[in-house]
């Protein structure tokens, strides 16, 4: 089997962002663009010859294409095997599982998550290390310099793989196997979860829905809830996959997953509602005409831990991203175990679970999950709550109201201006940051300020050491006003500002989060003089 070397050049903007490189379809589309990130993950990452290599995406326009250049190349570096999800279909979580179960090298995974799909919409594509998790930033930059060098790529000329069929074939010294995508992954939640448990719950009046929003998680779900859990037939909705997410934007949350949120908060809503994103590794959970804050999920699912079988001895510690709200903190407090707050991505997670140090990790951006992979992982979380709602036989609400009982509320929200000119988004946080040192001491909302940064993470394992991760703005009481660009959009820039406040007078916790926050939101305007700059008086999404 011939291989070419292709001669190119380097090509700019291929730094790996919050999860991996993203860039529209169009842009994916250019001559070598792709297989330069790709050269450039192999030429990084170590001896590759002989080794395992998982590759798979979230389906989406381009996959497909993508994964037939990925396999001539890993065929012409070297590799000794790439698994392969059928259909060239693997959830983030999914492929995150394989790498781990098979000690794969590592993963390629094609995905954009929640953007929507489609040709003129978003592509991505991530490389994961052999311990399943995204790429630390040593490997990430690693990556980016190299786009900025290559001069080459390698590639065999060969026919493209039938990805439908499950089996082996070759490719020159390579073996690719086409696996099935869901069954590695059904199998490791069987694992985790009281599978009987739950069955008996949905064999129960208890009434439940599945948004798979026409992206990765439908045949998963489908598979586990229906065809496992005994849940019928429908439970599952938007449940075929689709090349563009049937023109929607898969992100679970109460904006973009509106069929869903209609459904629970209409008339005869279901007791339980869930949904999840592009790639499978985000989840939104619902209860009748009841929305449960990803911060606050992660909380509880720390506290009933020992309801679901893999966690009954106990969890080691907890982890949540800076942003997201300090409820876990308190029932890391009471459990007596460690809390980290590390830097948006899950990237941070990885080291902390591979040390052992947490079993739990979320971020208030939609995505929990825990050590038996290493990405936060959608149906994951939905599962951690019907075994807690089979166990407890309460209603979501009431667990909540539980909850908010014994440890306080903490009031918390995300409210995002997507789109935004980029150079006016730097001003927002540079105008904040212009006032750390006059802003501290003053009363704001009613608070006294008591300390401004940015944020700033050494990782406690392996000490590197990762700054301006977000301007946070801190109060007295607890309360917290951050300011963050995201790393992961590709048009102009969007600014996040997280809000947060604390409450224990439980007559008070059945506020509205919008309106608990009402005057924090002021004062977060007041000080970035976002509408000034933006032009913007309202945000995009509010989660
Ligand atoms: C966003 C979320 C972050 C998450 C990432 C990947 O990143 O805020 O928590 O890890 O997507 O799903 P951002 O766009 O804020 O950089
Ligand atoms: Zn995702």
């Amino acid at each position: 089997m011939r291989i070419k070397s292709m001669p190119t050049q380097p090509i700019a903007g291929q730094r790996p962002g919050t999860s991996g490189l993203r860039a529209k379809v169009k842009v994916f589309q250019q001559p070598h663009y792709l297989a330069n990130f790709v050269q450039s993950v192999f030429d990084v990452i170590g001896d590759i010859s002989g080794q395992t290599l998982v590759l798979g995406g979230d389906g989406r326009y381009f996959n497909r294409e993508a994964i037939q250049i990925i396999i001539k190349m890993a065929a012409a570096n070297g590799f000794a095997k790439v698994l392969v999800g059928q259909g060239g279909i693997l959830s983030t979580p999914a492929a995150s599982c394989v790498i781990r179960k098979y000690q794969a090298f590592g993963g390629l995974i094609l995905s954009a998550s929640h953007n929507p799909a489609g040709p003129d919409a978003d592509f991505g594509i991530k490389y994961n290390i052999g311990n399943g998790g995204p790429a630390p930033e040593q490997v990430t930059e690693a990556i980016f310099k190299r786009t900025t060098e290559i001069t080459a790529y390698k590639i065999v000329e060969a026919d493209d793989i039938h990805l439908d069929e499950i089996g082996q074939f070759s490719m020159g010294d390579m073996q690719v196997q086409v696996i099935d995508a869901v069954a590695d992954y059904a199998a490791l939640m069987q694992g985790i979860f009281d599978f009987d448990a739950i069955r008996g719950l949905l064999a129960q009046d208890f009434s439940f829905v599945f948004d798979a929003m026409h992206a990765v998680t439908g045949p998963y779900a489908t598979t586990i809830l229906e065809d496992m859990l005994g849940a019928p037939k429908g439970t599952v909705i938007n449940g075929e996959p689709k090349e563009d997410f049937g023109g929607g934007h898969p992100d679970p949350n109460l904006t973009y997953a509106h069929e869903l949120v209609d459904i629970l908060y209409g008339d005869d809503a279901p007791d339980f509602g869930a949904a999840s994103d592009g790639d499978g590794d985000r989840n939104m959970i619902l209860g009748n005409h009841f929305f449960v804050t990803p911060s606050d999920s992660l909380a509880v699912m720390a506290a009933n831990a020992t309801l679901v079988p893999a966690y009954q001895d106990g969890i080691a510690g907890v982890a949540r991203s800076m942003p997201t709200s300090g409820a876990v903190d308190r029932v890391a407090e009471a459990l007596g175990i460690d809390c980290y707050e590390t830097p948006t991505g899950w990237k941070f997670f990885g080291s902390l679970m591979d040390a052992g140090k947490v079993t739990l990790c979320g971020e208030e951006s939609f995505g929990t999950g825990s050590d038996h992979v290493r990405e936060k992982d959608g149906l994951w979380a939905v599962l951690f709550w019907l075994n807690i709602l089979a166990v407890r036989q309460e209603s979501v609400e009431s667990i909540l109201a539980d909850h908010w009982v014994k440890y306080g509320r903490n009031f918390y929200s995300r409210h995002d201006y997507e789109a935004v000119d980029s150079a006016a988004a730097t001003q927002v946080l540079q105008h904040v940051r212009d006032q750390f040192e006059s802003l501290k001491g003053q009363t704001l909302a009613g608070r006294v300020v008591k300390l401004c940064d940015d944020f700033a993470y050494t990782d406690p394992i392996d000490g590197s050491i990762s700054t301006n991760q977000g301007v946070r703005v801190l109060f007295e009481d607890g309360s917290r006003i951050i300011f963050r660009l995201s790393g992961t959009g590709t048009s102009g820039a969007t600014i996040r500002i997280y809000l947060e406040s604390y409450e224990q007078d439980t007559t008070k916790h059945d506020l509205d989060a919008q309106v608990a926050l009402a005057d924090m939101i002021d004062a977060a305007h007041q000080i970035s003089k976002l509408p000034e700059f933006t032009g913007r008086d309202k945000p995009t999404v509010i989660t």
